[in-house]
Formats: structure tokens, sequence, C-alpha cells
């Protein structure tokens, strides 16, 4: 029986049995059958034979809607769920945009090493970033434009800056906690009592503090407590994927968002007029100073609303991706205390002084830091902040037949226009690369002829190519990506383990922690990775 004889025909009876005026009862009737009527559309056309070429398209019910709902939810269930049916390339609806998605090693590396007249991120990333990064900056100009930007910021953090940053990062974290409410137990001084923290709220606060103290500059870090905060929560609540895959809407968000964005531009554009006009007053060597020195390739200087839309994409960009990689870490430290030990431990062992205390870090004592660098490493492994990596196609280009599951010999097309997306999460999880792929084992960095530093040497070291912000790895072909591969890779890596590092350095040397509850699992609602509200209980050590 068809679904016109089963679900339209016995609707479409009961309602003209209804008396209601004839216009309603068209609208009505109108209203009930389009949706009925596309929806066997869109199965029809799924039944019809299709160009081989192609990859194959994951079935949906709904016209438009897709495979959103299933991706949206879990995305990481949702690619295994498809990559068991279709193999490792493979495209679904998100939207009323067509996205092919390819898995794997090779699959990273076809999206992440494509060339950029092929492949471009801004296509995709523009709807969301602009608003909230600002015009001709990132995604909202010329990728030549943005590998120079990427440059001026890469010079900015020196390793001479990361020295002066360890201090900042750590006196930030203290005096928070001194004044958190949530530390109350830790202010009194009581080594019997527990308390607890939300783990979000927490690493969120956290973060901004650290990086306006190291990155952002003296103003914006000193602004934060006043009205800057409200400014900052309204940008940021316009980093969600409903303003990215519906851009323009005519809601309160959406107005918030592009007064924020507007505030925060001439705020620091202020401060960049204020630093030209008193230079006796500014001797700041941060990122903003650096970037008032430098030069495009042709010589013009940065512009002072450029300046401006970078320190905010940059406070963008490290600001999620810290956060949640802070809070999936002391969670699965909480949820560890063997690992708490260790990670104590080394710190007694590199820094432990006769009278039983604990002294000051430095750069590069951190670096020495085995099990603290494992401990980061094996986070970023099981929970890297952004699943989904995206580009759009600009020609049709085919997939190399590796890929092509499970016939090895087949070729796909993906088609000029499609969306291609990877998903290193999928590798950093596979349970055919990683033993135990699911437990969160930091001992699996230890070991030198191991999966593990394969991947990492596989990530970082070979050949390297320039796109034009300094040397990063050729090859884009290994299991581990956090942060990305080839020309879009992230600037912010060393930053990002150093922030990360000091902050656990810092709590763990104070406190020790427990999970409170079950594990939880990850939220995939919002634009990064990041655990389900849940709170970690906290108690002084013995010997701070
Ligand atoms: C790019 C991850 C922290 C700035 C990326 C990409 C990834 C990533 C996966 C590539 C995106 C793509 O190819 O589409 C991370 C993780 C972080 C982190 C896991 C922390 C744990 C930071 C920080 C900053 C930053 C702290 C700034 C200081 C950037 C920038 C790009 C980028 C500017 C380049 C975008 C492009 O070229 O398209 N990051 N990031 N990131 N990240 Fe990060």
């Amino acid at each position: 029986m068809s679904v016109n004889a089963t679900i339209i025909e016995p609707w479409t009876a009961t309602l003209s049995q209804l008396e209601w005026p004839s216009n309603s009862r068209l609208l009505l009737l109108a209203l009930i059958n389009i949706p009925l009527f596309s929806i066997v559309l869109n199965v029809l056309w799924q039944l019809l034979p299709r160009d081989k070429s192609q990859p194959p398209l994951v079935w949906h019910w709904i016209p438009v809607l897709g495979s959103a709902p299933a991706y949206g939810r879990d995305p990481v269930a949702f690619f295994r769920e498809c990559r068991e049916k279709y193999g490792n390339v493979f495209s679904f609806i998100l939207l009323g945009r067509r996205v092919t998605v390819t898995l794997g090693p090779q699959g990273n590396d076809f999206v992440l090493g494509g060339k950029h007249t092929q492949l471009a991120a801004e296509d995709v990333y523009s709807p969301l970033t602009t608003p909230i990064f600002g015009k001709d900056v990132v995604y909202d100009c010329p990728n030549e434009k943005l590998m120079e930007q990427k440059r001026f910021v890469k010079v900015s953090l020196t390793i001479e800056k990361f020295r002066a940053y360890v201090g900042m990062i750590e006196d930030e974290v203290k005096d928070y906690l001194n004044s958190d409410p949530a530390f109350r137990v830790w202010q009194m001084n009581d080594i019997n009592e527990w308390g607890s923290f939300n783990v979000l709220k927490t690493f969120s606060e956290i973060t901004i503090l650290t990086a306006s103290r190291t990155l952002q500059g003296r103003e914006i870090r000193e602004s934060l407590t006043k009205d800057y905060a409200q400014v900052y929560s309204d940008l940021d609540h316009g980093f969600t994927p409903l303003h990215w895959m519906v851009p323009g809407l005519p809601l309160p968000s959406y107005r918030r968002r592009d007064a924020a964005h507007a505030k925060m531009s001439s705020f620091y554009q202020s401060i960049l007029r204020n630093r030209r006009e008193h230079p006796e007053q500014n001797q700041e060597d941060d990122v903003m100073s650096s970037l008032m020195k430098q030069r495009y390739r042709d010589g013009t200087s940065i512009p002072d609303h450029e300046i401006a839309h970078i320190l905010i994409a940059l406070l963008m960009a490290g600001q999620h991706t810290s956060s949640s990689s802070l809070a999936w870490t002391m969670l699965h430290l909480a949820d560890r205390p063997d690992i708490q030990e260790a990670l104590y431990k080394e710190q007694i062992q590199h820094f432990g002084t006769p009278d039983g205390g604990l002294r000051d870090v430095t750069y590069d004592e951190i670096r020495e830091l085995k099990v603290l660098d494992a401990v980061v490493r094996e986070t970023l492994r099981m929970h890297p902040p952004i699943h989904s990596i995206m580009r759009k196609a600009h020609t049709d280009i085919p997939v190399p037949a590796t890929l092509g599951t499970p016939s090895e010999d087949k070729v796909f097309v993906v088609p000029k226009g499609d969306i291609v997306l990877a998903s290193p999460l999928i590798s950093q999880l596979d349970p055919t690369v990683w033993e135990n792929s699911e437990t969160w084992e930091p001992a699996r960095w230890y070991d030198e002829k191991g999966v593990a530093a394969q991947a990492n040497r596989a990530y970082d070291e070979g050949q390297k190519v320039d796109f034009g912000f300094g040397l990063v790895s050729k090859g884009t072909i290994s299991p581990y990506l956090p942060f990305g591969a080839g020309r879009h890779r992230c600037i912010g890596e060393q930053f990002a383990y150093l922030q990360i590092s000091t902050v656990i350095l810092a709590l763990i040397r104070r406190m020790e922690f427990r999970l409170e509850g079950e594990f939880p699992q990850p939220d995939y609602s919002s634009m990064m990775v990041q655990p389900m509200p849940c709170k970690i209980h906290y108690r002084r050590r013995k010997f701070d």
C-alpha cells in the first residue's frame, strides 16, 4: 500500500468532513498535504537509480532537514553508523545542503590537505564568524590575507612571551581560587572539608581571565570585570549552530550579537588610538602591540579595525577550545585519583623545596613534564573540541580510491558545491588504531614505539611546508590531528598547551579532586564539544 493511501487519503477524508469556512479548509489541506507530498517526493527521489560516481546518500525522510537531527544529536554515533552502512565516503543532507563526509586518516588528508582553489573554508565558516569577528579578517578576506594574518599572530607568540605568561596564568588561577564563591571551602583553609564547583562555568571563567591577561593585553583584562563581560557574553551567544546555519534571523540574540560586536570593535579601536596617542604611557609587550608594528607583504600596515577584529577572533577561537579541553582534562583527573597522584608526584620531583613546599615553575620546565604532557595529549585525543572540519568544493573533486570502502578500486566524485567534512575525532577514537580507544589512558603516550607516539610523529615530523605563516607539517595523514592540519592548522596550539598545562599545575598542587556522580556525556549542541553540566569535588591538599 502506498504512503498516499495509508496516510494522506484518510487524513484528507477526515478533514473534508469537518465544517470549515472554505478558505480555511483549503489552507489547512494545503498545510498538511504539501509537507506530506514533499516527503513522498523525497522518498521517491532517493529510490531512483543514482549516479554511481557520486558518494552514497544517507537515507532520510524529511527533505531539507535531512539527517540534521541525527548529526546534531551525536555526530560520532551518526558517522559510525553511516561508516558501517556506506563506508568511509558518504553524503548526507544537512538543512538543505549536501555534505560529503570522508572518514579515516586518508579522509582527513583529503579535506585538510586539499588545495585552496578546490576546497574553501571561508565559504562555510564566514556566515558564523564574520558577524562575530568582524570585517576583513579570517574568513571575511581572501585566503592569502588570512595566511598573512596568521603569520602576524604567530610572530607575536614567541617563546619569550610564553615565559612571561606562565607567572601571569598562575596568578590569575590563584586570584580566582581566592575570590570565587565556589572555592569558599578552599578559602577557609580547611584541609578536611570537601567543596564543589561547576565545571563549565569555572573553566570558562579561568580561560577568559588567563587569555585576556596574556594575549589580549592589560586594558582588556582590566575591563573584564566591568561591562565588557556582558558584551563578551552577548557575542558568545552568537556562536551557535543556529546562527551558523540560519544567518540573519530577526531574533534578539542576533541583534545582541551585532551590537556586542560593534561595541567590542570600537573598544579595541579606542585602546589602539590611546596607545598611539600616548606611547610614553603604553609600553605593553602583547599581541596588540606586536600587530601595531607589523605590515602586509605589500608594505601596508594593519588598519586599526583589522587589529581589533584579529584580537576578537583570537579571543573567540581560543575560548571554547581551551575551556572545554580544561574541563575534560579535570573531569578525567577527578575520575582517576591515581593519575592525579602521578601529576602531584611529578611536581614534587621537579619543583619540591627542602621545606616540603613547591616552588614556581618556568615555561621551559613545563615542557619536560612527561605525565602532564601525556594527560593533555590524551584528553585532546578523546575530546578534540572541534568534531567536524568543513570546506566547500569549488570544483568536482575525485575522492582517492583508497577511501571508498567496501570496493577499494572505486572512485567517487564530490560534486562542485558540496560541503566536504572531515572528522579527526573519528580517527582519534578508532578501535582499529587505538587499543582501548574509549578509555582515557595517558600511559599510552609514554611508549616511544607505540601507536600514539607514531601518530604524533606523523602529525609533527617529516616534510614541512609554509602556507605563509611558518612551517607546518606537510603530511595530514595521521590518526591524531586535534589542531587540524594544512593551511588552516591552528596557530594557538603552543599557547593552548601552555595555558592548559599551567592551569592544571596550579590546581593539582593545591587541591585533590573527585568526580561528583557519573562521568558526563559530551554535549554536541553547541559549536564545540563540551561536557554536559556537571560538578567536581575538591579538597585542599595537606601541603600547599
Ligand atoms: C584553527 C583546534 C586553541 C586560534 C584550528 C583548527 C583546529 C583548532 C582543529 C583547524 C580548523 C579548520 O581546519 O577548519 C584548537 C584546539 C585548541 C585551540 C583543540 C585548544 C585546545 C586555539 C587558541 C587560539 C586558536 C588558543 C588563539 C590564540 C586558531 C586560529 C586558527 C585555528 C587563528 C586558524 C583558522 C584557519 O586558518 O582557518 N584550531 N585550537 N586556537 N585556531 Fe585553534
